[in-house]
C-alpha cells in the first residue's frame, strides 16, 4: 500500500506535545515547523519498511512513535541548518524559517527541543512493548544515526568545508552522514519493528545509504535548477555559502545519471529482499523511484 503525505502526517501529528506552560513558546516553534509543509519521507520510508516485515500494518502502536520521532529530529536538523551560523536561509517549506519567524535565541531552543522530544516520544514504546528486543534495537539506531558518526558529523564536515574544494572522501562522507544517515535510520527502524532478522536489515541499511546518496545529490540539482516556490526553500542556497556539491563540481548531467544510477542500485537490493508483502515492495520502489525525479 502506498501513503500519501496526509496519510503519514495523521499518524504522527497526535505525538506533537501541547502549546502551553511556561515553555509555550518553544512548543509553539516547535509545532510551527514540524507542522510546515514537509514530504514526509522519512516516517513514509520506515512505515513502508515495515509494512514489508509486519503481521499486522495497522497496527502503529509500535512504529507511530518512531515516525513521529524520526520527522522530529528531521525537523530540527533543518531549523539548525538553516540558522545564520549554517546556511542562513530565510524560507523552509513554504514559510518563513523559525529563527525568521520567532527569533534565533527561540529556533535555537526549538531544534533543541524537538531532538529531545524525540527520544521522549519514542521511549514511550518500551512500555508499549517492554523488554522487547526489536525496541531496544531500533531505540539505540535513533540515537546513533543523527549523531557524530552520523547526521551530526555530515553537517560539520559540510560547515568546515564552506569556501573549500572538497575530494570525494570528504563529498562521499559529508553526504552518507547528513543526509543518507537519518534515511538510513527510518528505513532500518522500520524493518527492525516489522520483524526482519539482522541480515535483511543490513540489506535494508545499504539500500537506505545509496537512496540517500540520490536524494543529496537531487537536493544539489534542485539548488540550482529548482524553483523556489515549487521547492519552499531559497534556491542557489549553496552558491551563496561557496559550497561544494556534486552538482557543481561534476554538473548537472553526471550529477543526474548519478541520481539515476544510485536509486536503481537502491531498488535492485530492494527488489532482491523476501518479503511478506509483495504489494509495500512495489509502493517503495515507486516511492524512491518518484525521488529521482523530485522538483521539491
Ligand atoms: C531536506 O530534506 C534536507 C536534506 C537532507 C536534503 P527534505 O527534502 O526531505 O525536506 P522536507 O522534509 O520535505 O521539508
Ligand atoms: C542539509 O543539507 C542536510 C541536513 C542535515 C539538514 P542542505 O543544507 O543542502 O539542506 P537544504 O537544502 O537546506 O534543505
Ligand atoms: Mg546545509
Ligand atoms: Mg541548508
Ligand atoms: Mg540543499
Amino acid at each position: 500500500m502506498k501513503y500519501s503525505t496526509e496519510d503519514i502526517e495523521q499518524i504522527i501529528y497526535p505525538y506533537l506535545p501541547s502549546e502551553e506552560g511556561y515553555a509555550k513558546d518553544v512548543i509553539v516553534a516547535m509545532n510551527y515547523a514540524f507542522r510546515a509543509g514537509g514530504k514526509r519521507l522519512r516516517p513514509m520510508m520506515m512505515k513502508l519498511c515495515y509494512d514489508l516485515f509486519a503481521e499486522n500494518k495497522d497496527d502503529v502502536s509500535l512504529i507511530g512513535p518512531f515516525m513521529a520521532a524520526i520527522e522530529m529530529i528531521h525537523t530540527y536538523s533543518l531549523i539548525h541548518d538553516d540558522l545564520p551560523a549554517l546556511d542562513n536561509d530565510v524560507l523552509r517549506r513554504g514559510l518563513p524559517t523559525v529563527h525568521v519567524k520567532f527569533g534565533e535565541d527561540i529556533a535555537i531552543l526549538a531544534g533543541d527541543g524537538l531532538l529531545n522530544y524525540a527520544y521522549e516520544t519514542a521511549a514511550k514504546t518500551f512500555m508499549v512493548s517492554p523488554g522487547d528486543v526489536r525496541v531496544e534495537k531500533a531505540f539505540s539506531l535513533l540515537t546513533a544515526k543523527p549523531g557524530i558518526y552520523g547526521m551530526i558529523g555530515g553537517q560539520t564536515l559540510d560547515v568546515v568545508m564552506s569556501g573549500s574544494k572538497i575530494d570525494d572522501n570528504q563529498l562521499e562522507y559529508i553526504y552518507l552522514n547528513k543526509t543518507a544517515a537519518l534515511i538510513e535510520c527510518s528505513m532500518m527502524i522500520g524493518a527492525i519493528l516489522g520483524g526482519a532478522d539482522d541480515a535483511t536489515v543490513e540489506n535494508i541499511g545499504q539500500a537506505a545509504k545509496a537512496v540517500g546518496m540520490a536524494f543529496q545529490v537531487q537536493d544539489d540539482v534542485l539548488d540550482i535548477l529548482g524553483d523556489e516556490a515549487t521547492l519552499g526553500k531559497p534556491v542557489l542556497s549553496d552558491e551563496k555559502n561557496d559550497k561544494y556539491t556534486y552538482a557543481t563540481i561534476y554538473g548537472i548531467d553526471k550529477a543526474k545519471t548519478y541520481v539515476n544510477n544510485m536509486s536503481d542500485k537502491a531498488n535492485n537490493i530492494i527488489n532482491e529482499i523476501s518479503s511478506k508483502n509483495k504489494e509495500s515492495k512495489e509502493a517503495l520502489v515507486s516511492l524512491i523511484k518518484t525521488l529521482i525525479d523530485r522538483d521539491r
